[in-house]
């Protein structure tokens, strides 16, 4: 009786540690593939492991914000590709000051080791700086008329542009940028960048909510978005993209634009109300984050962890023939 009883204990015992031994052989298995798993997990995800900022829009286009792409592994994509990328600037009247800080910041940060196309449209050609240009880069300097005020200047680039797409860069080109004279680079800029239609988030309004966007609010007015609409508050001093985008883009602008101007209408913002209207129909493919459109007189955020390009302190009433 007694001596049963023992064996049973002992079998009940055996199977117990049966049962341990087969469970610990599990377990430590199983660990091992989950550690393996997090493993080429970190390695996979290392590059969006941003969780202070956005990078993707709600149709799925990417926003670029250092920290969420890997430059090299981006350079290594597009470098073989042999791009030409054309970048206008407008120079008008005492803007031409800007253009030596924006060329020589260009050459240093700007599309490096592409081929790249200044296209500098002035009044005041014999002003244009000489820059020393790396290999494969060129400028054409091309004359356009003066004006007395600021917002005519701004509203003629869509067409400026336009024309100059149609007469020049669209046979040397695969993309191109429309940037701001009054700015230097102080990081890279790279192919990161490049998309088939391309917009910046406007440094002073990546924070806010859509109703305090200055979009063009008049219903009268082509560039009128309502209140209930938007996704972002785009900055006018770039547009980019393909050039047949870009193309489209400043045609449709430089209409609306004119059809404004029939009625007497200026747009809150000019161009860049026309922009911020296209754009809402007209999703971009790619959103650069502020990093690539900042202000000097802005103070860095913390999300902000590179500044690419920015807006020089100007004196307004120096450079623009109205304030
Ligand atoms: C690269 O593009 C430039 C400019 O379009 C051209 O002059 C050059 O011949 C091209 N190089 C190669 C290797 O295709
Ligand atoms: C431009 O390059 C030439 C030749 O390399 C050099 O002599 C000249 O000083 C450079 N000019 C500027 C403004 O850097």
């Amino acid at each position: 009786m007694r001596f049963s009883s023992n064996i049973k204990l002992y079998v009940l015992l055996l199977i117990v540690g049966i049962f341990l031994l087969l469970g610990y052989v599990y377990f430590s298995f199983f660990t091992e593939r989950l550690n393996r798993t997090t493993q080429s997990g970190r390695t996979l995800f290392c590059f969006s492991r941003r969780t202070d900022v956005v990078a993707v829009t709600p149709w799925l286009a990417p926003i670029i914000w250092e920290g969420t792409y890997d430059p090299v592994l981006v350079d290594n994509i597009y470098k073989p590709m042999n791009l030409t990328i054309a970048t206008t600037v407008f120079a008008v009247g005492k803007y031409v000051s800007f253009l030596r800080d924006f060329l020589e910041t260009a050459e240093k940060h700007f599309m490096v080791g592409f081929n790249v196309r200044y296209y500098v449209f002035t009044d005041r050609p014999h002003d244009v700086p000489s820059v020393n240009l790396t290999q494969g880069r060129h400028i054409s300097v091309i004359q356009v008329p003066g004006s007395n005020r600021w917002q005519e200047i701004s509203a003629r680039r869509m067409e400026i542009i336009q024309t100059t797409i149609e007469s020049q860069i669209s046979r040397v080109a695969d993309y191109i940028f429309c940037l701001d004279v009054d700015s230097k680079f102080h990081a890279r800029w790279g192919a990161e960048s490049l998309g088939r239609l391309v917009a910046v988030i406007h440094p002073g309004y990546y924070e806010q909510t859509r109703d305090h966007f200055p979009y063009e609010r008049h219903p009268a007015s082509m560039a009128y978005i309502p209140m209930d609409e938007g996704d972002y508050y785009y900055g006018g001093a770039m547009i980019g993209g393909f050039v047949e985008d870009v193309y489209t883009l400043t045609k449709i602008c430089r209409n609306r634009f004119e059809v404004d101007a029939e009625n007497s209408i200026e747009a809150a913002w000019q161009e860049e109300s026309h922009l911020n209207r296209y754009l809402l129909y007209n999703k971009p493919s790619k959103v650069l984050s502020p990093e690539y459109l900042w202000q000097d007189f802005k103070a860095k955020t913390k999300e902000v962890k590179v500044i690419r390009f920015s807006g020089v302190i100007k004196n307004y009433a120096e450079v623009r023939p109205n304030v």
